[in-house]
């Protein structure tokens, strides 16, 4: 059932899209001493040797993280790549590229508690060996129930990052169920939901996805949901061949100032040449 392994796509354009986003809010969160909440329901190993043989078979990094060389990162304009870049060339000097979890425990302090969920069994206890911080938890159990069961969390503000892999057409309408649940239990939650852009024949799929994306338009009218931005990078914008040829971001509740924040990097990205890709901001919900 769960064929999925997070290290053979690690660091790609997915990642890149993902992390520079789920960083751009931890950055805001870290502003404010109060305490905050994270939950990743589909946590993978928190980091990945990009040196393996199974991140190396089709080099997937090539069209994300590995565009982006220290240079460019460090010189921009952009905090956010800086960011990104100072943790990324941290870690690859060991060999790693960090994941989700990765950066949540990097930006995790006393006061705050990180949730992961795991249900690969190979995956779960390298995540457990990976995660050291006290206050970060791992559960080798369905992200999706166990999301409902954090929820509300004692410290109010904070994020949930919900990524499964989408293997199965009926993950689309999980993550929706589940996301407007814990909606309704944790409303000042901000809530990250990262989707694939797929060329695919599997007509149920689509359609699946279709009806995803419908249903968070009508999401968005709860009176929970201050705002809703639709991110996406196209990493091949004009390919036709079956497959991911991009990925998306649904952020619910983004704080202030990230939308602008994730724009400049990703526009800074795309304008330097280096790839194709081709980067968009729709709001489902305006912020007001
Ligand atoms: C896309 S990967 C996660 C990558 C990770 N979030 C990151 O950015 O580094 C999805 C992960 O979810 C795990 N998974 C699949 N179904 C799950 C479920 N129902 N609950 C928790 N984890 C699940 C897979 O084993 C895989 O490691």
């Amino acid at each position: 059932m769960l064929s999925y392994q997070h290290i053979f796509h690690a660091g790609n354009h997915a990642d890149l899209l993902k992390h520079l986003t789920l960083i751009s809010v931890l950055l805001k969160l870290k502003q404010k001493s109060k305490p905050f909440t994270l939950i990743d329901t589909h946590a993978g190993a928190g980091e990945y040797d990009l040196s393996a043989s199974k991140a190396q078979l089709k080099s997937e990094s090539s069209t994300g993280i590995r565009l982006l060389d220290e240079l460019f990162l460090s010189q921009s304009d952009s905090t956010l790549l800086q960011t990104y870049g100072d943790g990324f060339y941290s870690n690859l000097s060991s060999g790693n590229y960090c994941g989700s979890a990765g950066w949540m425990q990097q930006f995790l302090r006393e006061q705050d508690q990180a949730h992961f969920c795991e249900l690969h069994p190979n995956v779960y206890p390298e995540l457990c060996d990976f995660v050291y911080k006290p206050n970060a938890h791992c559960y080798e159990v369905d992200g999706f129930k166990q999301l409902i069961a954090l929820v509300p969390p004692l410290a109010k503000r904070g994020i949930v990052l919900i990524d499964p892999p989408y293997e199965q057409a009926v993950e689309y309408q999980m993550v929706l169920d589940t996301t407007e649940q814990s909606l309704k239990r944790w409303s000042t939650g901000c809530y990250l939901i990262w989707y694939p852009l797929l060329n695919t024949d599997n007509v149920s799929k689509t359609q699946a996805g279709i009806r995803m994306m419908n249903g968070f338009n009508t999401l968005s009218e709860l009176p929970s949901v201050s705002n809703m931005a639709n991110f996406q990078w196209c990493h091949n914008p004009a390919s036709e061949a079956q497959g991911m040829y991009g990925s998306g971001i649904i952020a619910i509740n983004l704080p202030w100032g990230c939308d602008s924040e994730i724009t400049e990097a990703l526009l800074l990205i795309q304008q330097s040449k280096i790839t194709q890709a081709a980067f968009s901001l729709d709001w489902i919900k305006q912020p007001t």
